[in-house]
């Protein structure tokens, strides 16, 4: 493990917005592809850098409910990559221990993908290293609507309606992150300051970061410096810290 960080305040659970792969292609004159195949090459090394930090779950925006509105070429390179790095990164995650979770509405994507994305998830299901979810076709609103859904479902088949609180207790189980902690520090590249509808029921107490480096240039300094800030943060979830509370 990597010694430079205080295991106390690493957080359990890093969520990313890898973004500014076409910005980065552009500003090199290349397509925006090159970006794209530059920022999975970025992933591959971040993966490795979160295990190391003893970072235990890595969640990261590949491919957003909204990307199907690009162009279609765009979309249909973004298909190939996605096919490319599953068949050539499943082999090397199992063999790093890594636990593969896809979130998100697979049930769009071609049926090789959908097998490709069955296959990795079953091969790693047991391994007990650092979990990696990618979110693809993923929506936070759609995650929330479809957890509700769900919910009133239950409640047709038991024919009563839950309490607000009880509601509220049992979306987690129902959201498709069910089973695994909120987000402790929520990183975004590229500038951007928005969180373009990713764990929106999920994020409620995470911290942000914000970076203007671009989602290819991502590395291991970058990784370090959000981590440095996330140690320094004082989270409070709407009381006082110890030190408040002893004063009052
Ligand atoms: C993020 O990079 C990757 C995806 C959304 C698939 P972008 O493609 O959004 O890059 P920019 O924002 O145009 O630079
Ligand atoms: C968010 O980035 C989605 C991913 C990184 C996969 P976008 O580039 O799609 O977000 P907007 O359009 O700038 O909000
Ligand atoms: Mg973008």
């Amino acid at each position: 493990m990597k010694q430079h960080l205080d295991i106390e305040t690493t957080p359990k659970h890093v969520a990313i917005i890898m973004d500014g792969n076409g910005r980065w292609a552009c500003r090199r004159g290349l397509p925006r592809m090159a970006g794209h195949k530059q920022g999975a090459e970025a992933l591959r090394q971040t993966v490795k850098n979160a295990a190391e930090f003893g970072i235990e779950y890595l969640t990261v925006f590949g491919f957003s409910s909204e990307n199907w509105k690009r162009p279609q070429d765009e979309v249909k390179e973004l298909m190939k990559l996605l096919r490319h790095y599953l068949r050539s990164e499943t082999a090397e995650l199992h063999k790093n221990n890594v636990r593969l979770c896809i979130i998100g509405d697979r049930n769009a994507f071609d049926a090789d993908i959908i097998e490709l994305i069955r296959n990795a998830e079953m091969l790693t299901a047991n391994n007990d290293g650092i979990t990696v979810v990618m979110a693809l076709n993923y929506g936070g609103r759609h995650d929330i609507a479809q957890s509700a859904r769900r919910i009133a479902l239950r409640a047709l088949e038991a024919g009563t309606v839950p309490s607000v609180e009880e509601v509220e207790k049992q979306f987690d189980a129902h959201l498709m992150s069910a089973g695994m902690p909120e987000p402790d520090l929520l990183i975004r590249t590229s500038g951007e300051h928005r969180i373009s509808n990713f764990l929106l029921w999920q994020c409620s107490y995470s911290e942000f970061y914000f970076t203007d480096t671009l989602w290819p240039d991502f590395d291991e300094t970058e990784l370090r410096l959000a981590l440095q800030s996330y140690a320094k943060r004082d989270r409070r979830y709407g009381g006082l810290n110890a030190e408040q509370n002893r004063e009052g």
